[in-house]
């Protein structure tokens, strides 16, 4: 009895029961090779390898020695909110009111606030198989359902209006994620396929949230944001990414005024507010534009190099290269096991690379994850060591 009360206080909840990302153990695995004196080329975590821009750094030394560096408002600075609106002007020719726009903890604490002012427990969201995990990992242990729906290359991995009809029909969606470019996939979606979603969604009363974090980063079509086409979707973005300051934990979301109060409270409450340096920093961020530019042009090389690369080096097989920093590779015809694939190729070929397993339950057993953020030279290194361990093999 005694026991079976203490066992209980000990035991984590069951919503807490959500995977790790496995992407973890191949960094772990990395560098043990690297303690050991090998040289590993990294193409594992989805990160850019280059630092905050420089009018960032600048503002958040001038700000260390000044103010006290307090909370600030629930919703974000003021400036910054005002800052970010402008960005839809200037970079997608809409208007957006500042009103609008949060700023929150990357688009990680986007992602919490968007469900939680959005859905109700038990609540289905339908998200693309393959997707980045957080999204049904978070929905789950808000008590919402993810509902994964199937993608191939016909639709450029993407949900579309047919398949988000025809699972709301099975049961019905109070609310769609999508995202474009997306992440494993590297895939985008067009303007129309971004718009017959929404349309459908509209229709069936479901809600749409769009991840726009690795807009900035596209190379195949530009890329479009929701807000151009609903005045209901609530946007989800983040400086991790095209601004390169994943480690500041800063992001923003676009919402419609009906969520604003809402998710004031709630961020009032969970978070009281967003570090203040890093929001000082953020709003800064959006003048270093040359060197974010730069960097973009970098990854751009670098995808032709993957693209030109892989193949003669025995990688044939991957989907559309569109956007973000990820190729997707189809490995089935060297192993059914992706995980194993990629401890092979990180202890053989040194070269560390996420398995798909981590993104798609259903088929990532077939799939290898390349991040494209490094430097021209890993890129090059990583296709001529890939070459010569599949030649080996
Ligand atoms: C598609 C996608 N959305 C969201 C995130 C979360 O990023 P952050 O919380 O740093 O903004 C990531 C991170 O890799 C991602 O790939």
């Amino acid at each position: 009895m005694m026991l079976d009360s203490a066992r209980r206080l000990l035991a984590p909840s069951a919503r807490s029961d959500v995977p790790p990302f496995m992407v973890m153990d191949v960094m772990a695995a990395a560098a043990r090779i690297e303690a050991a004196g090998g040289r590993v080329v990294h193409m594992e975590v989805g990160q850019p390898a280059f630092g905050a821009p420089t009018p960032a750094l600048e503002a958040v030394r001038a700000a260390l020695g000044t103010g006290p560096l307090g909370y600030t408002e629930s919703l974000g600075i003021p400036s910054l909110r005002a800052r970010i609106a402008r960005h839809y002007s200037d970079a997608y020719r809409i208007p957006v009111s500042p009103e609008r726009v949060i700023v929150t903890t990357g688009s990680s604490g986007g992602f919490i606030l968007a469900f939680l002012s959005m859905f109700e427990p038990g609540d289905r969201v339908a998200i693309a198989n393959p997707g980045y995990p957080p999204y049904r990992h978070i929905l789950k242990a808000l008590g919402c359902e993810p509902i994964l729906i199937e993608t191939d290359a016909a639709t450029r991995f993407a949900v579309t209006g047919d398949n988000l009809r025809a699972a709301h029909r099975k049961a019905p969606l109070a609310g769609v994620l999508v995202a474009s470019p997306a992440n494993p996939t590297g895939t985008m979606m067009s303007r129309q396929a971004l718009a017959d979603v929404i349309e459908v969604a509209g229709q069936e009363g479901i809600s749409v949230i769009s991840d726009e974090i690795y807009h900035g980063l596209d190379y195949a079509m530009p890329a479009e944001t929701a807000l151009r086409l609903s005045d209901d979707a609530v946007v989800i973005n983040s400086f991790s990414k095209y601004f390169c300051m994943t480690g500041w934990r800063i992001g923003w979301m676009v919402v419609p005024p009906a969520l604003v109060r809402a998710i004031d409270r709630l961020q009032g409450n969970l978070a009281i507010s967003v570090p203040t340096l890093s929001q000082i920093a953020a709003e800064a961020a959006f003048d270093g534009r040359a060197e974010l530019e730069a960097i973009k042009h970098g990854y751009e090389d670098n995808r032709k190099i993957l693209i030109e690369g892989l193949p003669k080096a025995g990688l044939t097989k991957f989907l559309p290269v569109d956007g973000a920093f990820y190729l997707y590779a189809d490995v089935s015809e060297f192993s059914n096991d992706s995980s194993a694939f990629a401890r092979w190729l990180l202890a053989e070929a040194h070269v560390a690379a996420t398995p798909g397993v981590d993104f798609d339950p259903l088929n990532g057993h077939h799939f290898i994850r390349f991040c494209y953020a490094g430097s021209a030279a890993d890129m090059n290194e990583a296709v001529k060591r890939i070459g010569a361990w599949l030649r080996r093999r």
